[in-house]
């Protein structure tokens, strides 16, 4: 076996079934470990403007790689005017650097900030590494090799809908430069991590508030002694 399929063909189905059977376990056995163990309560300002642009700016760059993925014609018919492709591709590079900025802020205060570093465990470091990998060689590989946007919709695209309809061809993918090949490996690595760390929280969508009766909080103060005299 070459060093192509093992990354590209063995690991995308061992870290996809890891992610989904694991994740399946816990939502089923340990509920209330599907969290994001937020630690807003120590420290609330660095988390703030971190947390708001890594999730803003990841949110709508993976959005993007979606709609390469599942209505390419439309990336192709956007990029047939030069000026449209340019700005589709300055937004993404924008977008990038705003989340690598806001991810920075973050691990600095993971760092930095003792309450959270005492909280932390040696997995929120990893996460955070691997997120740093894919937003740079992401950036590195939208700058460098111009113009993703279009030839993910012929590399990409077909390789992703090979693996999913589990008839694998990683070939077209042998021959590129290694920062795109870090980015997608990378990619792989966050799913194997996905399961076992805070990642986990994607999947905790908080509908039934939609759902549940109303729910009255009262608050209980000791009654103030009003002096008779
Ligand atoms: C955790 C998952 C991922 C993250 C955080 C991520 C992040 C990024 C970022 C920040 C960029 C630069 C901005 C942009 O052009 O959109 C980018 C570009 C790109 N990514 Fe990803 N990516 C991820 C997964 C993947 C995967 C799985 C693939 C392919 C199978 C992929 C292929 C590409 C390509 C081809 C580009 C260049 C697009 C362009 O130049 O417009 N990415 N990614």
């Amino acid at each position: 076996m070459d060093w192509n399929t093992l990354f590209f063909v063995i690991l995308p189905y061992v870290a996809l079934a890891l992610a989904i059977g694991v994740t399946i376990y816990r939502s089923v056995y340990r509920p209330f470990s599907i969290s994001s163990l937020s630690s807003q309560l120590l420290e609330r300002r660095q988390l703030f403007w971190g947390s708001i642009s890594f999730h803003w700016g990841i949110t709508i760059i993976l959005t993007g790689h979606l709609v390469a993925l599942f209505i390419p014609q439309s990336i192709v018919l956007w990029n047939a005017q030069p000026l449209r492709l340019y700005l589709l591709e300055l937004s993404g590079i924008a977008l990038g650097l705003w989340a690598t900025a806001g991810l920075a802020i973050l691990i600095w205060r993971r760092v930095t900030v003792g309450r959270i570093r005492v909280v932390s465990t040696p997995m929120d470091y990893v996460v955070l590494a691997l997120l740093l990998v894919s937003l740079i060689t992401g950036v590195i590989t939208a700058t460098v090799y111009r113009w993703g946007s279009y030839w993910f919709t012929g590399i990409f695209t077909p390789y992703i809908w090979s693996i999913l309809t589990f008839r694998p061809d990683a070939a077209p993918l042998a021959t590129l430069p290694l920062t795109i090949k870090l980015h997608v490996f990378n990619f792989y690595l966050l799913a194997l991590a996905f399961a076992f760390s805070r990642l986990v929280h994607i999947i905790a969508w908080p509908l039934g508030y939609l759902l549940r009766p109303w729910q009255i909080v009262i608050g209980l103060r000791k009654a103030r002694v009003v002096s008779q005299e």
